[in-house]
């Protein structure tokens, strides 16, 4: 078993360090060599059809789901389609409105979720075409979809997810620069722009994870509280609902991801003398709006830390602790900033001393409905 793990205490640990191999698996042969466009040969929709695409729903299961959350905003803003997110043992109890122009794409780590392959072939029934992202070549899901984005993420043996994950946003990053470019809704610049972001991201996250004492300090002291908060905008939301559950699966501990400008319609309430909030503010565009929030639970004695990009140094004043992450695109941030939350939550469930790679209740991959 040793030897499987490579000489990491936990399965969990290993796949978290695996993961800039696993972002560039799976990039792979997908950028052109000139780094210019997206290559997804997998993807057989014809321009015509892609044309005629006029929503996608994006219907997963627990962590597929988040990386879904993020995929919505990938797409609406690089394709311009809209897009809804269903988590999939809602989605056909909801009458959704699924016609031939609706592209469902289904992700699924394992690809044998039951909810998910359900959701996968009411769609089917209802007559769109069904794009597939998942871990296993072959899977059940793979076999029946119409399109296939195989993530190249490896074996992922913790229950926990984390680099299956991170390769489903960045199949997610592929495939809206892909329907970009086909649907020329981006200029050739700006596609070229978001894939050498990209191509930087691998080494970025090594850098992340060379910093994991600094997360590691921080995670021994929260291990040690009941409940806590996440909070962020936008994108940083999504990462902060990853983040929490990825805590609440392996520590026990209670958390709750709130979108911080909600805050105040009620759960500012639980905030007291001490409470730990991880606060995320990576984007741009809300980052003030995210410092106002951050300074309100200060101000009802929180105990914060930031997360926020390299150089943002102004948040130190406002929080009890920063960690930072290195300068990417505000779109690719999450591929960054799930990294230190996934260190978090490791280290917290190891200083609580409970079972990292089984916990308690779940399964790894859930085939009853
Ligand atoms: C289980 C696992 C989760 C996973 C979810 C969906 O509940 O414990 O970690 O996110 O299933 O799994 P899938 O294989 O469909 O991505």
């Amino acid at each position: 078993v040793t030897a499987e793990k490579a000489g990491y205490d936990h399965f969990m640990l290993k796949e978290i360090y695996e993961q800039p191999k696993a972002y560039r698996d799976t990039m792979g042969s997908r950028i052109s060599a000139d780094h210019k466009q997206i290559v997804l040969e997998e993807v057989q929709m014809t321009k015509e059809q892609i044309q005629d695409i006029h929503n996608i729903h994006i219907v997963a299961c627990g962590t597929a789901y988040h990386a879904g959350l993020v995929g919505k905003t990938v797409i609406e803003s690089l394709a311009r389609i809209p897009v809804e997110t269903d988590v999939a043992s809602e989605y056909r109890y909801r009458n959704p409105i699924i016609t031939p122009n609706t592209l469902v794409i289904v992700v699924s780590q394992s690809g044998e979720t039951a909810d998910t392959l359900a959701a996968l072939r009411e769609a089917k029934r209802c007559g769109a075409r069904v794009l597939a992202i998942t871990n296993v070549v072959g899977s059940s899901v793979a076999r029946e979809a119409d399109d296939v984005i195989v993530t190249w993420a490896g074996p992922e043996i913790a229950v926990a997810s984390t680099k299956a994950y991170t390769s489903q946003l960045i199949a997610f990053y592929l495939l809206g620069l892909y329907l970009a470019q086909t649907l020329e809704t981006q200029e050739a610049g700006a596609i070229a722009d978001v894939i050498q972001a990209l191509e930087k991201l691998p080494e970025q996250v090594e850098a992340i994870l060379a910093e994991a004492e600094v997360v590691r300090d921080y995670a021994e002291r929260i291990s040690k509280h009941e409940h806590l908060f996440f909070i962020g905008r936008g994108l940083d939301f999504n990462v902060a609902q990853e983040g929490s559950l990825k805590l609440k699966e392996i520590s026990y501990i209670h958390s709750e991801a709130y979108a911080a400008g909600e805050l105040k319609h009620g759960t500012l309430a639980l905030i007291e003398e001490g409470t730990p909030v991880i606060a995320l503010a990576t984007q741009e565009m809300l980052f003030e709006k995210t410092v106002s929030n951050i300074k309100e639970v200060a101000a009802r004695g929180a105990s914060v830390m930031g997360l926020a990009i390299e150089g943002d140094d102004e948040l130190k004043k406002s929080v009890d602790e920063l960690f930072t992450i290195p300068k990417t695109l505000p779109l690719l941030t999450p591929a960054l900033s799930v990294v230190p939350l996934q260190l978090l939550s490791y280290y917290a469930s190891l200083a609580r001393g409970n079972d990292v790679d089984k916990p308690r209740n779940l399964a790894k991959s859930v085939t009853v409905e």
